[in-house]
């Protein structure tokens, strides 16, 4: 797909369709269309007719406009315009494409780029129209014998006014289409299947990347684990076959000097559950719990896409949790690579086990920040359902950061507590911890736990069992936090407008 910025009229000129918002009192958005007399008494005759309403998402595709040089005009409802926001306003994208999609059209422009969209900037408007495309066109058929037709929608503009400067027009399509790439990785990473997407297949991604990119990356395999201490790690794949690996890769867009931002991602490439194994409805979906992982790498693309002023170095777990004659039992002792020794209580909760890991060695890299990102519990899931991320911090400023980026990047998430009074529930008689915090409050007790190995940095952790992925009829995964996280990266480069 081509995707460019149209200014100076695009209503004036040709196109195979103009995509033009529709209010609920069946107004035609006057910040978007400068149209001739002729088109205009048409499309009023279209309104008054009924058959679009300007309800949100709905469509009507028109031909034989008169006195219109494109040859197809498409209606787009955006709502009551009262209340035309950022979700409304996106939804309208997605409606917009999905019809463009489904039509004879081989290009469009659409003009709902120049709707004005409260608190929200010209440049907001671009970006997130070309993630929202990209996440609209996305499709995952590798495994379809049968694939989908390929549609002749080839190019994609969007207008902007003349008051939005080319090159901040140009810079934030730039920027969402590098965010629709990212998201568009970490879905395909997480859609992919665990026979397919095992924990060597996953570190060979990583590595992809950053040959693409001219990074630096290294695979820690079992033995260099081994002989760091990994042990909480390693515990986690002794059940497994497949032999675990920690994918490390370094983007350096910084200053030589400047402290990275480490990003951790859990990559269990399926969690079974282990001896403490998962009831059988669904559990295909654990093939998802790696979408932590997934979205590091797929944020990670972005920033490379973008040559973000940033350094920013990602750390990927990736290990199969499996039962088996070798595998963790509950009740065994393991020793962390920070010297802290775990009682696995359930074998079941081992995200935190291979993270735990990765965050001590994170330490290494004089983080700036460190921010894991994980479908850790399902608790979270009880707690904020499919909407937030859920996020923990101990550090107030770098919360706030990713509170804003998610807000700006519409892929929120909502803070919760980490109080000490929670860490009680982590003890253990035989260790120095154990890995489960009992029922209640149970994405905080496994942020506390992840907080023990956090204490020489700032701190964040994304708990995205809910976001990452959808179940049901629409099964598959989202690519969340990868938008947040770029507007956290685009953030502190200064490069957000
Ligand atoms: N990957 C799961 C968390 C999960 C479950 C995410 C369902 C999304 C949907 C994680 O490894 C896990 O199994 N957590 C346990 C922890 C418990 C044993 C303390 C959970 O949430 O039940
Ligand atoms: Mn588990
Ligand atoms: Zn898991």
């Amino acid at each position: 797909m081509e995707f460019s910025i149209k200014n100076r009229n695009p209503e004036q000129r040709r196109s195979g369709c103009l995509v033009l918002g529709v209010f609920e009192a069946r107004a035609p958005s006057p910040a978007a269309w400068q149209a001739a007399e002729e088109t205009r008494r048409f499309l009023a005759g279209v309104l008054a007719s009924g058959d679009m309403d300007g309800k949100a998402g709905s469509t009507l595709m028109l031909r034989g406009i008169p006195a219109l040089d494109s040859e197809r005009l498409l209606l787009v409802g955006l709502g009551k315009e009262k209340e035309f926001r950022d979700k409304a306003y996106c939804a309208a994208i997605r409606a917009a494409v999905k019809a463009l999609r489904d039509s004879g059209a081989t290009d469009a422009t659409l003009l709902l780029t120049r709707i004005p969209v409260k608190q929200r900037s010209a440049a907001w408007r671009i970006r997130q129209a070309a993630a929202v495309a990209c996440e609209t066109l996305y499709r995952f058929d590798r495994f379809k014998s049968k694939k989908d037709d390929e549609r002749p929608l080839a190019s994609l503009g969007f207008a902007v006014d003349d008051r939005t400067g080319e090159a901040a027009a140009a810079q934030a399509l730039a920027q969402g289409l590098a965010i629709g790439e990212g998201v568009a990785l970490a879905r395909t990473l997480g859609n992919l299947p665990g026979n397919v997407c095992t924990p060597a297949y996953l570190a060979e991604a990583a590595q992809q990347i950053a040959e693409e990119h001219e990074l630096d990356s290294q695979i820690l395999e079992q033995a260099d684990m081994e002989a760091l201490g990994m042990h909480s790690l390693l515990s986690v794949a002794k059940g497994s076959r497949q032999p675990p690996k920690l994918a490390v890769v370094h983007y350096r867009g910084g200053k030589a000097g400047d402290k990275p931002v480490v990003l951790v991602g859990k990559g269990i490439t399926f969690d079974t559950g282990g001896i403490s194994l998962k009831p059988g409805e669904g559990m295909d979906e654990m093939k998802f719990d790696m979408c932590g992982a997934a979205s590091v790498l797929g944020t990670l693309k972005a920033a490379a896409l973008m040559r973000l002023p940033v350094n920013l170095t990602v750390l990927a777990p990736c290990v199969e949790n499996m039962p088996g004659g070798a595998a963790s039992k509950p009740g065994d002792i393991v020793t962390s690579l920070s010297g802290q020794t775990v009682e696995i209580l359930n074998t079941d909760a081992e995200g935190r086990l291979i993270l735990c890991d990765a965050l001590t060695y994170a330490e290494r890299f004089s983080p700036a920040a460190v921010i894991d990102v994980a479908t850790l519990t399902g608790a979270c899931v009880i707690a904020l359902g499919h909407v937030a991320t859920g996020l923990f911090a101990n550090d107030d400023a770098l919360a706030e950061e990713l509170l804003a980026a998610g807000g700006a990047a519409f892929d929120r998430a909502w803070r919760m507590p980490l109080w000490d009074d929670y860490q009680e529930q982590l003890k253990s008689n035989f260790a120095d911890l154990a890995n489960i915090g009992g029922r209640p409050a149970g994405s905080v007790t496994a942020a506390c736990f992840l907080s023990r190995f956090a204490g020489k940095f700032a701190w964040a952790h994304l708990d995205i069992a809910g976001t990452a992925w959808k179940s049901g009829a629409d099964k598959g995964a989202t690519g969340r936090p990868v938008p947040l996280l770029t507007h956290f990266l685009l953030a502190r480069a200064g490069k957000l407008r």
